[in-house]
């Protein structure tokens, strides 16, 4: 069996970086693309892991960093998986967001992932799957429009862009809810408590909760779904 190759942007960390480990440890060759040049680390990791893992430096909102991404997806032979990952918030109530901040968080969280569907799409593999990460925030978050419209817009996106790929190419998102990360750690202790308290799960997520649900969507092991939304939140979004 051939090698299949990931390429999964924002992989410097986080949940990126931790679904570039799920994914090579399911025996995929990764391409790690991020405008933070700590993702040459982060390849260099897991290559000592012992696993196959290259690392693009580039920004996804500017020409040059597409066209890097795309060179090394015709260096790598093609790709089979697709993970959408990289995003940015710039939070405030509406009132003080100022338009640039409005444009960056879409600009990098919806713009980008179409820009660069577009440039890999003679690069993808017959039987590809592409996974945009949304977030639960798409049905809506205080102090967050910017955000809960780029999320909203990227599941938007997904499903158009399944129905103009199928059958070739899967394209699916993923919802993640609530994740220990630097940004939840961030939160002061009382107003974490208080939203663990909401999740049915009653736990914070993990990155390697979100980085599973990705990788089984990458596989063909969801090979009848195209179009749809993981959420990925502990039950968060059905509770009242
Ligand atoms: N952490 C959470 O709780 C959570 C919840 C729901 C959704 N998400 C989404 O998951 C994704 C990853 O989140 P995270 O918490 O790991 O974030 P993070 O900030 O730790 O990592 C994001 C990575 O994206 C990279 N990046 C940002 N802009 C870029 C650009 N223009 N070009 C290339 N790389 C760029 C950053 O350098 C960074 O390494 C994001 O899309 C985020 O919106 C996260």
């Amino acid at each position: 069996m051939s090698t299949r190759t990931a390429l999964v942007t924002g992989g410097a960390r986080g949940l990126g970086l931790a679904i570039a480990r799920v994914l090579a440890e399911r025996g995929h060759a990764l391409l790690l693309v991020d405008r933070d040049d700590a993702v040459v680390a982060a390849a260099e990791e897991l290559a000592t892991d012992g696993h196959r893992a290259r690392a693009v430096v580039a920004d996804l909102t500017h020409d040059t960093g597409l066209a890097s991404v795309v060179a090394a997806a015709a260096d790598a032979g093609g790709i089979d998986v697709l993970v959408n990952n990289a995003g940015i918030t710039r939070d405030a109530r509406l009132l003080k967001m100022t338009p640039e901040d409005f444009a960056a968080v879409i600009d990098v969280n919806l713009v980008a992932p179409m820009r660069l569907a577009e440039a890999l799409a003679e690069h993808l593999r017959e039987g590809a799957s592409v996974v945009n990460m949304s977030s639960r925030a798409a049905l809506g978050n205080f102090g967050q429009t910017n955000y809960v419209a780029s999320k909203s817009g990227l599941v938007g996106f997904t499903r158009g862009l399944a129905l103009a790929w199928a059958p070739r190419v899967r394209v699916n998102a993923v919802a993640p809810g609530l994740i220990d990360s630097p940004m939840s750690r961030a939160m002061p202790e009382d107003v974490l408590v208080g939203l663990v308290n909401k999740i049915p799960a009653a736990r914070i997520g993990e990155a390697d909760d979100v980085a599973r649900a990705v990788a089984f969507l990458a596989s063909d092991d969801s090979s009848y779904l195209t179009g749809q939304v993981l959420t990925v939140c502990g039950g968060r979004s059905v509770a009242p």
